[in-house]
């Protein structure tokens, strides 16, 4: 995020929602001192800032840098996490931190809009994170997710080199990978579809529809052994459309 840019652009702005452990859908991670420009400037503003840490837990090799609410000493910080991604989506349980000053008008909302909550799964919830297997939970999966990354990177690396430009991360449970010119995204994103692959054009993200030659691939729902294989079968498939 451009904060300078969006300072200037925006300048009326009233809140910023932004996903900064894990920028959504490419990946990034928003540094420290644009955390801290961000931060004066909703200071400075009077806005609110939503911190959308939707997969934090996922960071696989680099230190986690503090949350912007952790950061945060005006009180200027909505925080959202949630348990879709640990647990699973249907899940259907994530939480806020607010600011003090808040905490009343959300409460209010959260009982008009949703007053429900599955009690079930908070109780059990609750007992599964104070007994201590949450935590390990995070650190098993968080491994998992790794050394399926890390799969999915090597068959890439080995079968596709000159098809994709992978797009580095070290977080997260997709790949965004760019297609190289002289490839026909349709093409690639119709064997990806037959062989049952989670793809996605990057375009589906975009606001202003943009050309972007760019595929997200989720590998978070597949065993090594499984990605390996099917970038290989891809690769197979596109050598005949694209004999070399
Ligand atoms: C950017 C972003 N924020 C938040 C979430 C989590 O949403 P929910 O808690 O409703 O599953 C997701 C899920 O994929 C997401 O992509």
């Amino acid at each position: 995020m451009d904060i300078t840019y969006a300072a200037k652009q925006y300048s009326h702005a009233k809140l910023i929602y932004t996903t900064p452990s894990h920028q959504f859908p490419l990946g990034t991670t928003l540094s420290l001192p644009r955390r801290l420009a961000l931060l004066d400037w909703a200071q400075q503003n009077n806005a609110w800032i939503f911190e959308d840490d939707y997969n934090s837990e996922f960071r696989f090799s680099s230190k986690p840098i503090q949350a912007l609410q952790g950061l945060d000493n005006h009180q200027r910080v909505i925080y959202a996490g949630t348990f879709s991604k640990m647990m699973y989506p249907g899940f259907r349980l994530g939480f806020l931190v607010v600011p003090e000053i808040l905490s009343e008008p959300f409460t209010m909302m959260k009982y008009y809009s949703d007053s429900h909550c599955g009690y079930l799964e908070q109780a059990a919830l609750a007992q599964f994170i104070q007994e201590g297997h949450y935590a390990r939970h995070v650190r098993k999966i968080r491994k998992i997710c790794h050394d399926r990354q890390n799969a999915f990177l090597s068959a890439i690396n080995l079968y596709l080199p000159h098809l994709f430009d992978v797009q580095m991360t070290d977080s997260g449970i997709h790949t965004v990978c760019w297609v190289k010119a002289g490839y026909d995204i349709r093409i690639i994103l119709e064997q990806c579809q037959q062989l049952g692959f989670g793809a996605q054009p990057l375009s589906r993200y975009c606001i202003e529809s943009r050309n972007h030659n760019a595929i997200l691939f989720g590998y978070a729902a597949h065993n090594e052994n499984d990605i390996i294989s099917s970038v290989k079968r891809l690769s197979e498939k596109l050598t005949n459309l694209y004999p070399t």
